[in-house]
């Protein structure tokens, strides 16, 4: 098994790039299931969930072409297959995704059940309301979902809990739906915007996304086209972080600042300069970390994929800070790993309060998730001596070359198996 071997004390310097955003690369890989003409992808970035997605998408007798430049090109027109099986779900809960664009284009799907992981319970019930509500006939058989539907009926659908990918799962039925469709409560991350979008320049005709209702006016058929993923906003993030926690200064380009405006708010707070232009974000340390307060929120507000990134500095700042997770009920695995490096943090509830200490110090460490694996690469980076994070894999479902990429910017850092 791989692992990463973190050397603390670098200060961060240089120019770092973004890659596309995983969470928008996946439901635009999936969506395009929903069409018998190619698609093509760009800006699709090298990460273990994008191989998984592909599998997924080879698995239904979709043709899957991957370039090394960050193009996929993906053929559905001889799909054959409506069954995701549970090796593959089990690896990426986001395989749910293909529910909505199988039942849309063949009338029925086959979908494991996620289950349970590290950082909640994690339910699909509303995604499975959501197919009900378009007429649907849904089955739970031996750990599966079994969905049927001749054509789906447009409805009005209400999510009681915001859900990014329910919404975005509803919205790839909801294209060839028979009449109009609209999502009440719906995720308005950039992601969702990303994929709505794509469906447009396939022939769909959705209005709202970004907004907390989509309306969407099923047609009955898409065409193919030529799609660009958006910048990453969580790897924005974290190397903005990664910034802060090592004292350093670091332009982080080819990324949209507005998406991760919470986190630049928070950052300044905490004493950080920072500029920023139309696809830039320059973070400069001034050798103090304050202690801020966060409250994750599903977007616009602080993202949760960002708050184990965010415990890590506040580890190290000068006071105490107080971190609210509200979006996942068991979100602070990180903690007990953070704790090992002798930063002071009590948990209660879903709030954790965090009591700076002036440096952190080096220790042997297990990811458990793909965020929390970001956290403890970044404490790492600011830690006393050598830090060995071990089941990396996590990291990489999610960051592309992030170990070249710190190097880079002048961390101490390698993989070993
Ligand atoms: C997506 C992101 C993930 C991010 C999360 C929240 C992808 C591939 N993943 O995950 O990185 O952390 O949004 O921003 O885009 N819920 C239910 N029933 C449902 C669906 C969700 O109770 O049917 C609950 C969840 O347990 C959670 C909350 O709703 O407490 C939000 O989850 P959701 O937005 O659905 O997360 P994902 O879409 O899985």
């Amino acid at each position: 098994m791989e692992k990463i071997i973190i050397e603390g004390g670098a200060r961060l310097n240089g120019t770092v790039k973004i890659s596309g955003a995983k969470n928008a690369a996946l439901p635009i890989l999936l969506s395009s299931i929903l069409t018998d003409k190619e698609n093509k992808i760009n800006n699709v970035p090298n990460l273990k969930d994008v191989d998984t997605t592909c599998q997924l998408l080879k698995g239904a007798g979709v043709k899957v072409e991957r370039s090394g430049d960050g193009q996929v090109i993906v053929d559905a027109s001889r799909i054959n297959n409506t069954e995701a099986p549970y090796d593959l779900v089990r690896t990426m809960r986001a395989s749910v995704m293909v529910l909505g664009p199988l039942l849309a284009r063949l009338g029925k799907a086959k979908v494991s059940l996620p289950g349970g992981c590290a950082i909640g319970a994690r339910p699909i019930n509303l995604h499975l309301k959501g197919f009900e509500a378009l007429g649907a006939n849904i089955k739970l058989e031996h750990g599966y979902v079994v969905a049927e539907a001749k054509r789906l009926k447009g409805n009005r659908i209400y999510f009681d809990i915001v859900t990014v990918t329910g919404t975005e799962n509803i919205m790839m039925a909801g294209v060839l739906a028979e009449g109009k469709t609209i999502i009440e409560n719906a995720a308005r991350e950039p992601e969702v915007v990303n994929l709505a979008n794509t469906l447009n320049s396939m022939g769909a005709s959705i209005k709202g996304a970004g907004t907390d209702i989509i309306e969407i006016n099923g047609v009955s058929r898409l065409n193919g086209g030529e799609h660009t993923v958006i910048p990453d906003r969580i790897e924005t993030g974290t190397f903005m972080v990664a910034a802060a926690i090592t004292g350093g200064d670091v332009e982080i380009v080819n990324c949209i600042p507005e998406y991760i405006e919470p986190v630049i708010i928070k950052l300044t707070e905490a004493g950080m300069k920072i500029d920023t232009g139309k696809d830039f974000i320059r973070v400069k340390a001034n050798g103090k970390i304050k202690s801020v307060d966060i409250k994750t929120s599903p977007y616009p507000a602080f993202p949760t994929d960002m708050q184990a990134q965010f415990m890590s500095l506040m580890s190290i700042s000068e006071g105490m800070s107080v971190i609210t997770e509200t979006v996942f009920e068991n979100r602070f695995m990180h903690v007990a790993e953070l704790r090992r490096m002798g930063a002071n943090i009590k948990v209660e509830g879903n709030t954790a309060v965090i009591r700076g200490v002036p440096k952190l110090s080096a220790a042997p460490l297990m990811a458990t998730d793909l965020r929390a694996s970001a956290s403890l690469i970044l404490a790492g980076l600011a830690a006393e001596g050598e830090t060995v994070v071990s089941r990396v894999y996590h990291l990489d479902r999610g960051y592309e070359a992030i170990e070249k990429k710190l190097s880079s910017l002048g961390a101490k850092i390698r993989r070993v198996k």
